[in-house]
């Protein structure tokens, strides 16, 4: 399937007001796509007060001519909402040149034997957790799978074996996501004037950054060789033979947080829902529980419990 677009002004899209297109976005945002996709057809423009005006692909095969359009998709400037969080030599910010450069120092503590030897740890991570679930009642899957991913990012990427300071960057890293969100309703992204959102990140950023930079420095003194990413990234060099800088470091950890928590959490809630009611056997199986997803709601609270 394709689709001309001659003239961008053309595409048609809701006229509802931003701040609504906001609130439906956040509370609905299935119905949200599914209305704009019913009534603008597979590209529509959108205005959601963070992003602008955005235009919607909703058909599997545009996507993909939009994404491998590397000439005019710049998924890093569609992103820069995200700057006030990430930072500036985030690799999901970024686009051409500097977007390969980050990529490629990025990209082998996430290949073959670097990813095999992370596995006995995400298990033991994994079980510790597990063990900590209630046994014969319900009980909502997606904050137990938040706490495993949180538990391996913060071990495995970040390399941080000490529970007590484990504990601190969990507090700290949640009060900054709880209202990262906010971000799509940031009335100034990227006009360099600071907005009353973008203050409030940069207070909950402080106890962040300042537990990276002090792992980082720590981590420099240390003799190289860990198995963690943090340590393969101190070690990482690219073409020219230059080193990640401090706050390069800073924002590629924080970028990987924020691409690897809430996404992995929620892609194995739907897991475990899925086969639970594939298990189940009941009619309807996963697609009810995908129509509780459709208003918004989290899978439904699991009913196994630890035996
Ligand atoms: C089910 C889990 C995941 C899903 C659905 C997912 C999805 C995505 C998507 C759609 C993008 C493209 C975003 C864009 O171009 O704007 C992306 C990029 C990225 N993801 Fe994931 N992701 C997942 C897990 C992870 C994990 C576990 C990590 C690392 C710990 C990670 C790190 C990244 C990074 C660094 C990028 C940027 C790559 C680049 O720009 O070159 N993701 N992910």
């Amino acid at each position: 399937m394709s689709v001309e677009v001659a003239d961008p002004q053309r595409v048609p899209g809701s006229k509802l007001p931003a701040v609504f297109q906001a609130a439906w976005f956040f509370t609905r945002p299935v119905s949200y796509f599914e209305s704009a996709t019913r009534n603008y057809g597979p590209v529509a423009w959108l205005s959601l007060p963070g992003f602008g005006r955005v235009v919607s692909v909703t058909d599997p095969a545009l996507i993909k001519q939009v994404f491998l359009d590397h000439d005019r998709a710049y998924a890093g400037e569609a992103s820069k909402v995200m700057g006030p969080v990430l930072g500036p030599h985030s690799v999901l910010l970024l686009d051409g040149g500097e977007h390969m450069r980050q990529r490629k120092l990025l990209l082998p503590p996430f290949h073959g034997e670097a990813l095999r030897a992370y596995e006995r740890r995400i298990a033991e991570i994994t079980r510790r957790e597990i063990a900590t679930w209630p046994a014969n009642r319900p009980f909502a899957m997606r904050p137990r799978m938040q706490a495993i991913t949180l538990q391996v990012i913060l071990e495995v990427i970040f390399g941080v074996d000490d529970a007590e300071r484990r504990d601190r960057y969990s507090h700290a890293v949640d009060r900054l996501m709880a209202i990262s969100n906010l971000l799509a309703l940031d009335t100034r992204p990227g006009s360099g004037r600071r907005s009353p959102i973008q203050r409030l990140i940069a207070r909950r950023r402080v106890a962040v950054d300042r537990l990276i930079f002090e792992d980082v420095e720590r981590r420099r003194k240390q003799a190289a060789g860990g198995e963690d990413v943090l340590s393969l990234l101190l070690a990482a060099r690219d073409e020219d033979g230059r080193a990640l800088t401090d706050s390069e470091l800073r924002d590629e950890l924080v970028t990987l947080l924020f691409a690897g928590h809430e996404t992995t959490a929620t892609a194995l809630a739907w897991a475990v829902d899925l086969l639970m009611w594939k298990s189940s056997g009941r009619p309807g199986g996963s697609s009810s529980s995908l129509s509780s997803s459709a208003s918004g709601r989290s899978p439904p609270a699991c009913g196994c419990g630890r035996r």
